[in-house]
């Protein structure tokens, strides 16, 4: 048996990793960036590049490029004027649009050289959710340990948190601070270190622009008591085994990440200006295309303001440039 987070990194990014498939993340599940609330919410990114001064946006856990495209289309239509650039675990998808850059990362909390990032807008759209992390559990005399699992989902115990391989002193300390538990047993905490420390590098390599994280996730204080560990598997929940067949996803605790503000996407939207048109009979009668476009962006912009996207988080971080 291995710790959770090996196991789970191993499962996705190793040489056989699930998201090394063919089909893409867009095979198995559907995000904000799919279909037709796709156009929408890359407009949505474009507006917030706009308002922030960026004249670059990177893509980092781009799919296969899905968001890019419809970027692409945006500029393409003159609609905004931007550099597009894009990271994932594969060789650049072959469909994208020429001017769009890309570059191969490894994967996890793992980033490539992305160059100079200035003026940009770093989007990551649920990236985090993916970057494995320790897990821990109460055991049944109340003592939290590293839960541990074996290929096919079935888990172990090790050491007490503290003290083991993967929940050391620094995970401990970041249990205290952001996962407090009960003592209840069976009681389980995703310790979300590595993910802020991602996030945090991330940051770290944008000379000016903004870093958006969108993602579910939840608050201190109201984390889920049994987690929220889930498997994925062409559009089905299915029991999370770290053996490369599924995707291995846990909400992040958005609160202890670099951020200057968290909003949920149904906010962050209409702050961005998306509103519901209000398509007429008139309109229908003087115009069916036009009625059928409002109706169409209704839809798309219900998808992405109700539930469960609604309720993501924007995690933003503004990076000024040094003097
Ligand atoms: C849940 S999918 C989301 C894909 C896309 N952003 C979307 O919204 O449809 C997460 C993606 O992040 C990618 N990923 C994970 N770690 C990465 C890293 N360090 N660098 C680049 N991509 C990464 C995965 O390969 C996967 O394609």
């Amino acid at each position: 048996m291995h710790a959770w987070v090996d196991a789970w990194h191993s499962a996705l990014y190793g040489p056989a990793g699930f998201y090394r498939d063919a089909r893409g993340p867009a095979g198995h599940f559907a995000t904000s960036t799919h279909g037709p609330s796709g156009r929408l919410f890359a407009r949505a990114v474009a507006t917030l590049a706009l308002a922030r001064g960026c004249t670059q946006i990177l893509d980092v856990g781009a799919g296969r490029g899905e968001l890019l495209r419809e970027l692409a289309a945006l500029i393409a239509a003159g609609d905004a004027e931007l550099t597009l650039m894009g990271t994932d675990v594969v060789p650049r998808p072959g469909d994208l649009p020429g001017s769009v850059g890309w570059v191969q990362s490894a994967g996890g909390a793992d980033l490539p050289d992305l160059g100079p990032l200035e003026n940009t807008l770093v989007v990551a759209n649920e990236w985090l959710d993916v970057i494995a992390c320790p897990i821990a559990a109460v055991d049944r005399t109340g003592v939290l340990r590293e839960v541990l699992v074996a290929p096919d989902g079935t888990e172990g115990w090790g050491d007490p948190a503290g003290t083991a391989a993967t929940i050391g002193p620094a995970e401990a300390d970041w249990i205290e601070q952001w996962w407090p538990h009960s003592g209840r047993p069976g009681e389980r905490v995703e310790v979300g270190l590595p993910r802020d420390r991602a996030l945090a590098e991330l940051g770290a390599r944008v000379h000016s622009g903004v870093v958006v994280a969108i993602d579910y996730g939840h608050l201190r204080g109201q984390r889920p008591r049994g987690g929220t560990l889930a498997g994925y598997r062409r559009g089905r929940t299915v029991p999370p085994a770290p053996d490369g067949t599924c995707d291995l996803t846990a909400h992040v605790a958005v609160d202890s990440l670099p951020h200057d503000t968290l909003t949920q996407q149904r906010e962050a939207l209409a702050r961005l200006g998306l509103a519901r048109a209000n398509p007429t009979y008139e309109l229908a009668r003087a115009d069916a295309d036009a009625y059928l476009a409002a109706l169409q962006h209704n839809s798309a912009l219900s998808e992405l303001q109700g539930d469960p996207l609604g309720g993501f988080w924007w995690v933003e971080k503004a990076i000024a440039s040094p003097r």
